[in-house]
Formats: structure tokens, sequence, C-alpha cells
């Protein structure tokens, strides 16, 4: 279950995207979705190959809703990693969900070559952010 240099960038064995998968899946049942039923987990993988899950957090204030995926990345940052390898996505349906336009810019931020596992209980689609957010929006840092 290894991190390997593939291509120039980081990706995982097969057995790491299922452990990542299953993750991803497994936190979806702390979902807090009262207003959409919409339930979404997340789990990404940092380069120090940590996992960090998270789930969808809706609010009664909609616009204040925030996604599994940046709720996982979230707890990447908190535990002080800054760098996402790949974005693993679950939910349950037929077709897998795409990160939103958000979730793709804080992906870019902290993973800019990061690959994206959208999977379902019978599906897996396997993409990357270059190819979901081409010519981001990026600034020059300044630390
Ligand atoms: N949602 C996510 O968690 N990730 C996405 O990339 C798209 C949408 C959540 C937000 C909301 O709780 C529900 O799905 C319906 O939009």
């Amino acid at each position: 279950m290894d991190l390997v240099f593939e291509r120039g960038g980081l990706t995982l064995s097969d057995e790491l995207v299922e452990v990542l998968i299953e993750s991803a899946r497994a936190v979806r049942d702390n979902a807090y979705a009262p207003y959409s039923g919409f339930r979404v987990g997340a789990a990404v993988i940092s380069e120090s190959g940590k996992i960090y899950v998270g789930c969808n957090v809706e609010s009664a204030s909609y616009g204040a809703t925030l996604c599994a995926e940046r709720a996982a990345l979230a707890q990447m940052i908190a535990a002080g990693e800054h760098r996402v390898v790949t974005v693993a996505v679950f939910v349950d349906g037929a077709e897998p969900a795409m990160p939103c336009g958000i979730c793709r810019q804080w992906i870019c931020e902290l993973g800019p070559h990061a690959e994206i596992v959208t999977a379902t209980p019978t599906r897996v689609k396997r993409s990357t952010i270059d190819q979901l957010l081409p010519e981001p929006f990026v600034l020059k840092r300044n630390e």
C-alpha cells in the first residue's frame, strides 16, 4: 500500500485507492445533510501518506454549506500538512459526484496535479485536477 512516483508525480497503488474509497464510504455515514438528503464522504491522502476524512455539513442558511472535500482538506491543514496527492469522493447512487467548482479550486491550491477518484457502490471514475480545472486562478505566493 505504497505511494509511488509515476509520470513525474506521486500516484497511489490500486490497493491504497481502495482504502481511500472505503474511508470516504465510511465517513459518509456521518454526513449532516438534513436539507438535500445528499450525503457525501471524502477522503484525501497527503504527501506523507496520511488519510484525512470529511463529510458534507449543511446549514439552514444554504450558502453556508460545507462540501465533504473541503471538510477533509481542512482536516489535513489542521494536522499541519499542505500537500494532497489524491482526493476520493463517495456517494450512493448511479452516478459518481464530481467535485464542485469551489472544491476544485481548493484541491488545485493544495495539490496542483492531484488525482480525483469519484466512486459509488458500483462505479469508480478516475481523473485529475488538471482535467477538471484547466487554467486555474493562481496567485503569487508570499511565503
Ligand atoms: N456536495 C459536496 O459535499 N461535494 C461536492 O463537491 C458537491 C456538493 C454537497 C453539498 C450539499 O450538502 C450537497 O452535496 C448537495 O449539494
